[in-house]
C-alpha cells in the first residue's frame, strides 16, 4: 500500500487493534485508554450530552440518528413522564445483517474501547446500570468482553464511586439467544427482559418507557466506543472529518470479491472506489457487478455508483442507505437472482412472525426467488415479486420487513433482465456458483 493511499485512512478505534494483546487493560491503558474516562467524570452529565450532540456524532446502528440528541431525549426532571425512574443504557452489539461485521472485530480487539465508552455514556444520561447485549452465538467475543469487564471492575474503572467521584456504573454482559430481530432495539429489550424477542409498538419510545418501563438509551457498539475519542480529541478535531452532516470517522467493512476484505477506518464521504484501491481492487479478473453500501438490507448499487460519497446523505440521494457501512462486493460471476434469494431466505427465516405483510410476505417472496433461481419461473413472476414488496415495504411492523424488500427491488431495477433470464435458464447455469465463491481466484478464461 503507498503511503498516500495510507494517508486516506484514519484509524481511531482501530489505532490499537495490531498492539499485542491490545484487548487487555494493560494495552489499552498504555495507549491512552480510560483518559476520555477521567476527563469525562470531571465534566457535568449535561455538559457531555452537549459535546455528544455538538460533535455531530450520529448512530453507527444503521439509520445514522444523531447521538447527542438521543442522549438529550431522556427525562430528568421528576415530574416529566419517567423522569423519576432509573436509566438504563443498553449498548447494541447483536451485529447480525449478512455482510455487517464491525462490531464483533472491534470488541475482540479492543474491549476496553466500548466499556470506556459505555461508563462515559452511563455517566452523560445518569443511568447507574448498563447492558452490552451480545449476539448469543459468539461466545468468544463474550467471554473476551467479560474478561475485560472484571479487569475495569478491579481498576475501578467500573462499579460504586467510580474513582471517588460519586459515580456509580454496573455492567451487565448479556448473551442473546442468536436471533436478528432481536438486533432491533424493542425486541433487543423484550429479549433483556427475558421474553421472546418481538418489536414493541412505538410510542411510548424507549428514552421513556424502555427497560423495565424506564427510560433507556440504545445504541450501537461503535457508536459508543466513538465517544472515548470524541471526549479526549474534541469536536473540531471529529469534525474535521468527514462531511457537513456526516461527521467523523467510521469503519468501512469490505467483503466479497475484494483482494483484500477487512475493515477499513475513515471519514465519513469516501467512495468505494477509494475503498477499493485500499482493499488492493476487485480479484484478478473480477469486475464490479453490484455492491450493499450498508448490508443486504440496503439497495444494492452498482458500477455506476462506484464515486458516491459514503456518506448518509450521498448514499441517500442515490437511492440506498449508508447502514451499517457493511460494503459487500460482488463481480461479474454473481448471479444476482441467486444473491438476493440467499438474502431473501435469511429475512424468511428471521422474521419473528409478529405481522402478517412480513410474517407471509417474506415466505411468498422465497417461493418467487426460488422459481426464478431454479429457471422455471413465471410469466408475471417479476410484477408479483414487485407486488409482494409494495405491500412489505412501508406495512410491516419494524424495518425487518422494509429491508427484506430493498435486495429485490434494487436487484429488479438493475438486473431486470437476469430475473427475465430465470423464466428458462437456472441461474446455476448462467452464473455457474464454483466460478463466484470467494474463495477462487476468477482465471482468465473462467473458474476451474
Ligand atoms: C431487524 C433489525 C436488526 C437490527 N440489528 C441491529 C444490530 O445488530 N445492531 C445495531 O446496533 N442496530 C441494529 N438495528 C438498529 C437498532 O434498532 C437501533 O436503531 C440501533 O441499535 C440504534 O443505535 P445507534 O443510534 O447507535 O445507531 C437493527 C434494526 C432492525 C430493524
Ligand atoms: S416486520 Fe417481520 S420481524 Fe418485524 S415485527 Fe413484523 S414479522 Fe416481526
Amino acid at each position: 500500500m503507498t503511503e498516500s493511499k495510507v494517508d486516506v485512512l484514519t484509524p481511531v478505534l482501530t489505532r490499537n487493534w495490531g498492539d499485542d494483546r491490545a484487548w487487555t487493560l494493560a494495552a489499552y491503558e498504555d495507549q491512552g485508554g480510560y483518559e476520555g474516562l477521567t476527563q469525562a467524570l470531571a465534566m457535568d452529565p449535561a455538559d457531555l450530552t452537549e459535546l455528544v450532540k455538538d460533535s455531530g456524532l450520529r448512530g453507527r446502528g444503521g439509520a445514522g440518528f444523531p447521538t447527542g440528541m438521543k442522549w438529550g431525549f431522556i427525562p430528568h426532571d421528576p415530574d416529566q413522564p419517567g423522569g423519576a425512574k432509573p436509566n438504563y443504557l443498553v449498548v447494541n452489539a447483536d451485529e447480525s445483517e449478512p455482510g455487517t461485521c464491525k462490531d464483533i472485530p472491534l470488541m475482540m480487539a479492543s474491549p476496553h474501547t466500548l466499556i470506556e465508552g459505555v461508563i462515559i455514556a452511563a455517566h452523560a444520561i445518569r443511568a447507574n446500570t448498563a447492558f452490552i447485549y451480545v449476539r448469543g452465538e459468539v461466545l468468544h467475543v463474550v467471554r473476551r468482553l467479560q474478561a475485560a469487564c472484571r479487569e475495569a471492575y478491579a481498576a475501578g474503572h467500573l462499579g460504586q464511586d467510580i474513582h471517588g467521584t460519586g459515580v456509580d456504573v454496573e455492567l451487565v454482559i448479556h448473551a442473546g439467544a442468536g436471533a436478528y430481530i432481536c438486533g432491533e432495539e424493542t425486541a433487543l429489550l423484550d429479549s433483556l427482559e427475558g421474553r421472546r424477542g418481538q418489536p414493541r409498538l412505538r410510542p411510548p419510545f424507549p428514552a421513556v418507557e424502555g427497560l423495565y418501563a424506564s427510560p433507556t438509551v440504545i445504541n450501537n457498539v461503535e457508536t459508543i466506543a466513538s465517544v472515548p475519542s470524541i471526549v479526549t480529541g474534541g469536536i473540531d478535531w471529529f469534525g474535521s472529518m468527514g462531511t457537513e452532516k456526516s461527521k467523523g470517522y467510521t469503519l468501512y467493512s469490505l467483503s466479497g470479491h475484494v483482494k483484500a476484505p477487512g475493515q477499513y477506518e475513515a471519514p465519513l464521504g469516501i467512495t468505494l472506489r477509494e475503498l477499493l484501491d485500499l482493499g488492493g481492487g476487485m480479484r484478478d479478473g473480477g469486475e464490479l457487478k453490484f455492491w450493499t453500501p450498508g448490508g443486504s438490507s440496503t439497495p444494492i448499487l452498482t458500477a455506476e455508483h462506484l464515486d458516491v460519497p459514503l456518506d448518509y446523505e450521498a448514499v441517500g440521494a442515490a437511492g440506498s442507505m449508508l447502514g451499517t457501512k457493511a460494503l459487500q462486493v460482488f463481480d461479474q460471476t454473481t448471479s444476482v437472482v441467486r444473491c438476493v434469494l440467499r438474502w431473501t431466505e435469511f429475512y424468511k427465516h428471521e422474521s419473528c412472525g409478529k405481522c402478517t405483510p412480513c410474517r407471509e410476505g417474506t415466505w411468498w417472496l422465497v417461493q418467487t426467488l426460488q422459481r426464478l433461481d431454479s429457471g422455471q419461473g413465471e410469466p408475471g413472476d417479476i410484477e408479483l415479486l414487485l407486488d409482494l414488496c409494495d405491500n412489505i415495504l412501508g406495512r410491516s411492523f419494524c424495518a425487518l420487513g422494509d429491508g427484506a424488500t430493498s435486495p429485490i427491488t434494487s436487484a429488479i431495477e438493475y438486473f431486470r433482465e437476469e430475473f427475465e433470464s430465470g423464466m428458462h435458464t437456472p441461474s446455476s447455469v448462467l452464473f455457474p456458483p464454483a466460478a463466484s465463491t470467494v474463495f477462487a481466484p476468477v482465471a482468465a478464461g473462467g473458474v476451474s
